[in-house]
This record gives C-alpha cells, structure tokens and sequence, in this order.
C-alpha cells in the first residue's frame, strides 16, 4: 500500500481580513504538508470568493455556507482531510458537527463550544466516526511552553504548590463608561452574547490561562471563585480568579483587557517545593527557571541544554526569534503527522498525540460556565 505523505484541508472562517485566519494558513503550510484545497471563508459572498480566488482554489470548492461545504466534501473521492474552524464562536458547534458527520477529521478554534452537552456531544460523535479533533489552545505550541512541561514532567521543580498566571490586554479600555453599547471596531463580536457565548474576557483570554497551565503542569482546575468585571457592558472586559487545582494546590488566575500599558499580556508563573518556572508570551523563545537555593536562569530556545521533545519543535538557530507563525506551525506539524498516522492506519505515538483535544475542550468550556456561574453569586466556589 502506498503512504499517504501529505494532505488537504478546507476552512470555515478566516477571510483575508480576518484576525486568526491567515496564521493558521501560515501555520498549516509551514511544513510543506498540508494545502488548502477549500473553503467557506466568509458568509459575504464577495470577500469569500476573493479568500479563494486569492489562493488559487478550484473555486467549485469555495463554498456559499459550511453545510454545503460539509457535505460536498463529504461526498468527494479527494475530499479534504480536515477542516479548520476559524469562524466566530457561535459558528463552532454546528459547523463542528456538520464535518464531523460527513466523516471529516476537525481542527477548530477555542472555546470549543457554548454548552457542555454540546461540547460532550462533539467528542462522542468524534469517537463513534473514528476521527480525530483538536481545539486550538495554541499557546502550547509553543518551544518554551514544551520545555516548561518536560521539566516539570521531570521533578526539576518538584511538587507543585502554586501557580500564578496573567493574561492582560488593554484594548478594550475605551468601552468603558460607554454602557451597553457595542463598539464597532475589528472582532467586535466578541462582545456579543450572540456571537462569542456567556463570556468575553474569559472566555477569549482567561481560557488560554486555563490550558497552557494545565499543558505545562499536568493539573486540571478543579473548583474557582470569580469576579468578574463589566463596567457596564453586556459581557466581562475583567476577571479575576482564585482557583484549586486537583492536587489541592491553590492559584491566581488574572485576565482582563482593561490594563493600560498591556498588549498581549499572557505569563505563566509556576511555584514548586524545588523550584519555579516563568513564561511570558511577549517573550516566548525563554524560560525563567530557578532552581530552589540558586539564582533564576534564562533558558533560550535552539540551545543545547533544552530537552529532547522541546528541542524537535524548534525551527531555527537560538537568537532568531519565534513566535505566533512557528507556535501555529508546531500545533499543525503535530496535528497533520496525527491524521497522516490515521490515513496510514498506523498507531498514534506519545508526540502524534500531543495537542490539545476535545477533552481539553470541553474543560474550557466548563471553566468559562464556573467562572460566570462564581462572579453571578459573589465569588462563591463553583466546581467544574
Ligand atoms: N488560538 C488563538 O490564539 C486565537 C487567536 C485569535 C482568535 N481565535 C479564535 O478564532 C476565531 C476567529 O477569531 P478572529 O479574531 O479571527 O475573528 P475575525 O472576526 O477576525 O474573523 C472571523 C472570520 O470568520 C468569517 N465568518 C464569520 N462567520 C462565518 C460563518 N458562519 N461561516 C464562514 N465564515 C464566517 C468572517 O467573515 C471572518 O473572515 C474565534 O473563535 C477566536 O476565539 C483564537
């Protein structure tokens, strides 16, 4: 039998002047594996098929809605191998299980979903189909996130005792004192219940403290106490969190996109009985890792000393920075070999397998309710 040695992939979402889109197509193509081979890139007709004409598409293959899209794939001998959801939040269930049902592996983009039962839903149906679904947490693509991982997986900073984690932004600052109203500016449907679900600010940012803490140290937040912070708006620009995590450790969780001076905030700060680690998103090609006794040292991508797995996901010499493009590149580089492993029918392997999955999907989603659920009743406990 011949190896299938590359792929195909459609979007849903992600015209050209859409924030995440052009990433993921940077990301997917990086590796010179997967090609984009169709589409549904905006519900406007005109910005849809210049999304396809752009990248050349047979444009029998761009398509009016996801529905359509789903189902002629679905249908096709050379359909696409996976879709990739970079619509809208409220676009990801339905179009999730529209691919999912014509027998196509999903790559979509966070939060998974609005509901838990919907979220539940999605991951019993991938299973009965047999396929593959990754939720784009993607901040773990990331080298230094992996290193943090090993070397936590390692006991280099022994049990972990807290962690305290920050994503801040400022962009939103000028809403407030605006009231309800909604003010039109790039992805303005984040601050619409309609569109981006129960919740802006943790539902956006606050989900990916969730997930890159719980990717580097293996912990899963097991109850929170939320406030969260409206300023008169019709969903949360601010929150801030105490959570518990499994192993009954204790952390803060702070995101808000209220903070002057902040862009793109996000640092992770884990606390150890041996030791710590630091990693700052505006800074993603070190780690601040100190050792209990020892003064902190900063750990560079591309040098010798990172360990093995992290090291297999960096691209270039240390000193030349990575980013958010190689962060991309990383998730799909693991994701294709995945449904590359899958179309050969072979078994997955430890590193085919490490991206974030429904699962972690499904626990965004129940962070975002317990986070909502807390602040509604004063910051009571909420479990997930
Ligand atoms: N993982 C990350 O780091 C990350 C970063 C940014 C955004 N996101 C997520 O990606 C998604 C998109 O965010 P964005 O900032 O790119 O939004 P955006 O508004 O910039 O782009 C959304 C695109 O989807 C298209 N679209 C809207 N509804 C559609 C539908 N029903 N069918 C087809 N196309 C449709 C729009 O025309 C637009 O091109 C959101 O879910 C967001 O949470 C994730």
């Amino acid at each position: 039998m011949n190896m299938k040695t590359n792929l195909t992939y459609g979007m849903v979402g992600a015209a050209l002047d859409s924030f995440i889109g052009s990433v993921h197509r940077v990301g997917a193509g990086f590796d010179g594996i997967a090609f984009l081979a169709a589409g549904c890139f905006s519900r406007n007709e005109e910005k849809n098929r210049k999304c396809g004409e752009f990248y050349h598409l047979d444009m029998n293959r761009v398509y009016k809605n996801y529905e359509e899209m789903a189902e002629a794939e679905g249908k096709r001998e050379d359909k696409i191998d996976y879709v990739v959801i970079s619509a809208p939040n409220n676009a990801h269930y339905k179009t999730a299980k529209a691919f999912l049902e014509n027998g196509i592996h999903v790559f979509c983009e966070k939060p998974l979903c609005f509901e838990v039962e919907e979220a539940e839903e999605l991951k019993k149906l991938a299973e009965e189909k047999g396929l593959l679904f990754l939720v784009n947490y993607s901040y773990s693509g990331n080298v230094m996130v992996k290193e943090a991982r090993e070397l936590v997986r390692q006991g280099y900073i022994g049990d972990i005792i807290n962690v305290n984690a920050e994503y801040l932004q400022e962009y939103l600052v000028d809403d407030i004192g605006k009231g309800d109203q909604i003010m039109v500016k790039l992805s303005s449907w984040r601050k619409d219940p309609e569109v981006a679900g129960i919740s802006n600010c943790v539902g956006d940012i606050g989900t990916h403290i969730e997930n890159t803490v719980a990717y580097m140290t293996g912990l899963r937040v097991k109850r929170l106490a939320a406030k969260l912070d409206y300023f008169g708006q019709p969903l949360d620009l601010n929150a801030n969190m105490l959570v518990e995590f499994d192993n009954g450790a204790h952390g803060v969780f702070c995101s808000s996109q209220v903070c002057v001076g902040h862009m793109n905030g996000l640092v992770i700060r884990i606390f150890g009985t041996e030791g710590a680690i630091e990693w700052h998103e505006e800074e993603p090609n070190v780690l601040f890792v100190t050792k209990k006794g020892c003064p902190m040292q900063t750990y560079h991508r591309g040098m010798g000393y990172i360990s093995e797995r992290a090291a297999s996901m960096s691209r270039i010499p240390a000193g030349h920075p990575e980013g958010l493009y190689e962060a991309f590149a990383n998730m799909y580089k693991v994701w294709n070999a995945a449904v590359l492993a899958k179309a050969n029918g072979t078994e997955l392997t430890e590193s085919e397998l490490d991206f974030p999955t429904i699962d972690d999907g499904i626990e965004g989603v129940k962070f975002i309710h317990a986070a909502v659920e807390s602040s509604k009743k004063d910051a009571a406990w909420v479990e997930l």
